[in-house]
């Protein structure tokens, strides 16, 4: 279940697999572009991108204060690029953070209230302008975070299998 310096452990890679299917779900409210999101993943998977990002807030904040129980044993950056690697998973923390809380805002500010999964979380009410305005860099977020992830994707790939150092490895 605990990570060591070899490997993450089940609860680590569970989080990080999870949320990287529901974030790709998330990715999918970019099809709105697309037609005016008059189409089948438009009707079908992207209504759940309220719920489904709720659900990112609370995986977030676990996930976090579980990084930081473990942080003295998980696989160490020794190399000399490892401060990249800490900088570059920082950010995507702060993306993955920012974007549910930059999208509650935007509903707040816009007083619609808040439905996470057919519960009345928040209710209607009157506009905030301040959190409109917060609310305003959740697509930025969104785009930064689409950029961040492919980077990610591209150098797990590159350690695997060019490398071939097995980073890839401790995360499956
Ligand atoms: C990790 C979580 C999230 C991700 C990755 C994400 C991603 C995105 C993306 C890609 C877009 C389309 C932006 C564009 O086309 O420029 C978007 C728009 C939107 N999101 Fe999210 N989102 C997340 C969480 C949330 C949450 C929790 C809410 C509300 C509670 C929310 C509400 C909205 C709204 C209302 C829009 C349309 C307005 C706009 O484009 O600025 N999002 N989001
Ligand atoms: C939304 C998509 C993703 C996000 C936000 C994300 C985020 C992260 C973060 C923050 C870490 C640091 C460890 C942790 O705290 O969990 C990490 C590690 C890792 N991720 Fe991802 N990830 C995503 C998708 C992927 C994908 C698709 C792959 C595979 C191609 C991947 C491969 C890895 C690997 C190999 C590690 C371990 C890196 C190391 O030990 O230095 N990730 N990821």
């Amino acid at each position: 279940m605990k990570d060591s310096r070899e490997s993450y452990g089940t609860l680590s890679k569970s989080l990080h697999w999870l949320m990287a299917v529901l974030i790709g779900w998330q990715f999918l409210k970019f099809g709105d572009r697309v037609a005016d999101g008059e189409h089948w993943v438009g009707e079908t998977l992207v209504p759940w991108h309220v719920s489904i990002g709720t659900l990112l807030l609370a995986l977030i904040v676990l996930r976090m204060i579980w990084a930081f129980s473990q942080r003295g044993q998980r696989p160490q950056h020794e190399d000399p690029q490892g401060r990249l690697v800490k900088i570059g998973h920082g950010l995507l923390y702060a993306a993955m953070l920012l974007l549910p809380v930059t999208g509650i805002l935007i509903l707040l500010g816009g007083g619609y209230g808040l439905n996470v999964f057919g519960m009345q979380l928040i209710e209607k009410g009157d506009k905030i302008a301040w959190a409109s305005t917060i609310g305003g860099i959740h697509s930025t977020l969104a785009w930064a975070l689409a950029a961040l992830v492919i980077g990610h994707i591209g150098m797990a790939l590159f350690h695997q299998h060019v490398k071939g150092d097995g980073t890839l490895s401790r995360m499956v």
